[in-house]
């Protein structure tokens, strides 16, 4: 019988294509063609989870007390693991029944804030690009975006000057993330504190992701958006275990801020989940645990990677800059050329996936991220297929 009677829902309609879904197609038809692919896509990191955060998980199976359904707030021990650590690491205090949450990773908790907070039509500030769930989750709930188009002279920060007033005052979320994927720009402390001047002044609800937390090289510290004076009375700050402990298919991370609107995700999510399966949260304090000595490795090997590709594309024309966390390199396409287009035209001649800017939004047209996922050896790979496929940065042709 057919099923053409039964639509999905028009929210569902209203997203565009996901591209990673479509880029993983494009990959598995490469594959079946024999190509050897070097996957520099996604931001899935490719080393292991650290060995006392498993050894922490298998005792933790093995406890049948971690067998029954967690608490819907999380387990009051990573609830506390998780307000020592931002002690530690910020010098700010936080209530662990009040002030943190835990989550099924990140990309859940910023999707379903979305849900708990926006009706159909109110406005959202979103800047382009921008991590996707920053505007899916917001689309999915019926609002409105105003994308923030994010420019390269303006080192990719947000120019809130160039947000009218008349926008501000309807708008009732921003989303922001620094370091950024996919732009890889990091901001000062100063644009944290306007960006808190900002909202208070236009009473908007802040939302930040601070998943590059600890993924920053050469001496540099993001900033927490709760360390700003003011910040948890108009904000809260999404934080994962996936990047730095190597951790993306645990699905572990949290929220922390604001405990009103804590609340209201909570809420929310005593309707849709049991929360993080006990003995994975057991493991998820073990990690937040851990000496810096794992920081500073897995840090050293993004680092690497980072230098090793920017010297290697140096040499293909590619002038990208340095960057100070996260870890992506954000590469200008040839002149004249879309990223959806270069992206596939490097897939099919190369074997290399990145990813097309445009899947962050407008504001990535023209660039493409690529992913510091795989060892030198393999970057070199891609570098020497590029070099024979003659995929170089050409500057503006020359006018004879
Ligand atoms: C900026 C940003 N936020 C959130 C996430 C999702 O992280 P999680 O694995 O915690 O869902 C990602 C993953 O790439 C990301 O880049």
């Amino acid at each position: 019988m057919s099923l053409d009677w039964i639509t999905p829902a028009d929210r569902l309609s209203a997203l565009p294509p996901y591209v990673f879904a479509r880029l993983d197609e494009l990959k598995a038809r490469a594959r079946e063609q024999g190509l050897d692919l070097i996957d520099l896509g996604m931001g899935n990191p490719d080393g292991p989870t650290p060995q006392p955060v498993v050894d922490a998980a298998i005792a933790a199976l093995q406890n049948p007390a971690n067998h029954g359904y967690p608490p819907f707030e999380g387990t009051a021990s990573f609830r506390r693991a998780i307000t020592d650590w931002y002690g530690r690491r910020y010098g700010v205090e936080l209530d662990p029944d009040g002030e943190a949450l835990p989550l099924l990773g990140s990309k859940e908790g910023l999707t379903h804030l979305a849900i708990a907070y926006v009706n159909p039509g109110d406005l959202v500030l979103v800047p382009s690009p921008s991590y996707p769930a920053h505007f899916r989750g917001p689309l999915i709930a019926g609002g409105r975006i105003h994308s923030i188009i994010l420019k390269p002279e303006q080192d990719w920060l947000i120019d809130l000057g160039s947000i009218p007033d008349s926008v501000a005052e309807q708008a009732k979320i921003l989303y922001f993330n620094y370091p950024s994927n996919p732009t890889a720009a990091t901001a000062p402390r100063e644009f944290f504190q306007d960006i808190v001047k900002f909202a208070r002044k236009h009473e908007i609800l802040l939302v930040h992701d601070l998943c590059y937390a600890e993924l920053a090289f050469d001496g540099f510290h993001p900033t927490s958006l709760l360390e700003i004076p003011g910040a948890k009375e108009i904000g809260v700050e999404f934080h994962t275990l996936s990047k730095t402990y190597n951790m993306a298919g645990w699905r572990v991370g949290f929220v922390v801020g604001n405990r009103h609107v804590i609340q209201g995700l909570r809420t929310l999510k005593t309707n849709l989940d049991y929360g993080i399966f006990a003995a994975l949260q057991s493991a998820a304090e073990t990690a937040l645990q851990l000496p810096d000595v794992y920081l500073h490795e897995v840090q050293a090997r993004y680092r690497t990677r980072r230098d090793f590709l920017i010297d290697g594309l140096a040499k293909l024309g590619w002038t990208v800059p340095k960057t100070r966390a996260t870890m992506y390199l954000w590469v200008p396409c040839p002149p004249g050329v879309g990223s959806t287009d270069f992206a596939l035209s490097v897939l099919q001649q190369t074997g290399v996936v990145v990813t097309p800017g445009n899947a962050f939004g407008a504001g990535g047209e023209g660039y493409v991220r690529v992913s510091l996922i795989a060892e030198c050896d393999r970057l070199q790979d891609a570098l020497q297929r590029f070099h024979q496929a003659n995929i170089r940065y050409q500057p503006e042709a020359v006018i004879s």
